[in-house]
């Protein structure tokens, strides 16, 4: 009988429904408030999902990032960890870690990915260097650009179609890299960035066959690579699914593979191993020692880096489960659920289904909202006001203002809906699928924002906007005509 499910159980019913690998032990209450007290919750938070309180919030979607449930041989690991500012044995337990799963032999730890990013670019970038990337993350591009670098994404043609079924829309495009090259020269180039399940453009995943050629090419013109693990999991579960050459590899397997294309390896931990913090790791000692004081004087001792030693101890056991399969494949399952069924309905999401969340492509959504009144701004606030669910925009408000006044418009404006590992059950899935759907519906009634106070790096996070008009008291009221006064 042909598998039916999307993690590879069989329903003999031929339904495609993930089933979770994991039981629940430990729960959180939530809140769904009326919608009187989102819609007031929203202009308190300036429009901004960021600016919410969480008891505002029903399903907070807004990041996987230090949101992913840990394991219950995480918690326990904590109760073991050993306090000391040198030589904690939480530290060797996590070097060995990471000498397992990355398979890299020197190992600095940082507070979070973008202390790791600050510490690459610090000891790599010098003014006037160029970056080439699949693409950028808005971490990694502020290290880069405030180290004097200028980022070069040189992704394929297909990386920011919405709709698409090529497997590895994270690849680097070849000729663009070889052309970059030419036209700066390799001593230009500290180093080529690849970033697993590309982030920004939908979770998607590269292929080890691109990142073969990348390496090939670096090699050739004697540049180091650099890899962003953050989300190698789910990347290293694509290959598996996607690329034949790994059919029948182990995960693993796959991950050691990954991470022995690139010299240098980085990652947050928040993601990752669904914990807090951090790292660097290479097998190059020369690359090592260019990193290792700036460790020291940015994150703390080497044995800590800017975390508390619970946190270390609970990295070294998320990471290990990392190479489990039913461990990885969960939040890719239930976001595949999610894009299926959107999809079916006619809502623009992005395909295939990638890692980190569903991925909405707000121009799609909302055709009559124009590019600078930030579409996915709005449809985030949209969504929040009728569910009670927060997103993330992922579109020109994460952009950033030029030096003529404008917005550099993104590639893609899309509401990206993240599904942290093993938090949301089916029916919370259902209820967030079933508010879109009645958005879509009346996406006429969202209009778009604008910005009331916009501050000059990262204005996503602070930033406060405002409705271009009384649209939202519009969407209150025909939810209520439909809804009643329910919530
Ligand atoms: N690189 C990637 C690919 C990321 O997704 C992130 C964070 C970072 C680096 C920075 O790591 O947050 O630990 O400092 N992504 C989070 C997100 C914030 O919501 O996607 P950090």
């Amino acid at each position: 009988m042909e598998k039916n499910s999307l993690n590879g159980i069989t329903f003999y019913s031929g339904e495609q429904i993930p089933v979770e690998l994991h039981k629940v032990r430990v729960v959180q209450k939530l809140f769904l408030n009326p919608i009187d007290e989102r819609l007031a919750a929203i202009y308190r938070a300036g429009f901004n999902t960021f600016q919410l309180n969480t008891l505002d919030v029903f399903l907070d979607m807004l990041t996987d990032s230090g949101t992913n449930a840990m394991s219950d041989n995480q918690i326990s690991s904590m109760l073991k960890a050993d306090d000391a500012y040198a030589g904690s044995q939480s530290f060797y337990r996590m070097e060995a870690a990471i000498n397992e799963v990355f398979g890299k032999k020197y190992v600095l730890p940082a507070h979070q990915g973008r202390a790791a990013e600050n510490i690459i670019s610090q000891a790599f970038i010098k003014k006037g260097d160029v970056i080439p990337m699949n693409y950028h993350f808005t971490t990694t591009k502020a290290h880069m650009e405030l180290n004097g670098g200028t980022i070069f994404e040189i992704y394929t043609e297909e990386a920011i179609k919405i709709k698409s079924n090529v497997p590895f829309k994270g690849n680097i495009d070849i000729k663009k890299l070889e052309d970059l090259i030419a036209k700066y020269g390799a001593e230009k180039i500290p180093f080529i960035r690849m970033e697993a399940s590309t982030n920004l453009i939908g979770g998607q995943p590269f292929s080890i066959a691109n990142m073969r050629e990348v390496r090939k090419i670096a090699d050739k013109h004697g540049i180091i690579m650099v890899l962003d693990a953050s989300l190698i999991g789910e990347n290293a579960y694509f290959v598996k699914k996607r690329e034949a050459e790994f059919k029948n590899s182990e995960i693993k397997d796959i991950l050691l593979t990954m991470c022995d294309l690139a010299d240098v390896v980085y990652f947050s931990s928040r993601k990752v191993s669904s914990t807090r913090g951090g790292g660097i790791c290479t097998n190059r000692e020369d690359l090592f020692m260019k990193m290792r004081d700036l460790v020291i004087l940015y994150e703390g001792f080497l044995t800590y880096g800017g975390m508390s030693v619970r946190e270390i101890e609970a990295m070294a056991v998320g990471l290990m489960e990392t190479t489990d399969e039913t461990v990885i494949s969960q939040s890719p399952s239930f976001i595949e659920f999610a894009v299926n069924e959107l999809d079916k309905k006619g809502i623009p999401v992005v395909t295939p289904s990638g890692a980190l969340g569903c991925h909405v492509d707000a121009i799609g959504f909302l055709p009559h909202v124009p590019q600078k009144e930030y579409p996915a701004g709005a449809l985030a606030a949209a969504l929040f006001i009728i569910s009670g669910c927060r997103g993330m925009e992922r579109g020109t408000i994460s952009s950033v203002r030029l030096e003529n006044g404008e917005d550099l418009l993104a590639d893609v404006e899309l509401l990206r809906l993240a599904f942290p590992r093993r938090v949301f059950t089916l029916s919370q899935t259902k209820f967030l699928i079933d508010r879109l759907i009645w958005l879509y519906q009346n996406r006429e009634l969202v209009g778009g924002l604008k910005f009331v106070e916009e501050p000059a790096v990262l204005r996503f996070f602070l930033g406060r906007l405002a409705p271009t008009s009384n649209w939202p008291e519009k969407l209150v009221a025909k939810f209520k005509q439909d809804f009643g006064e329910s919530l």
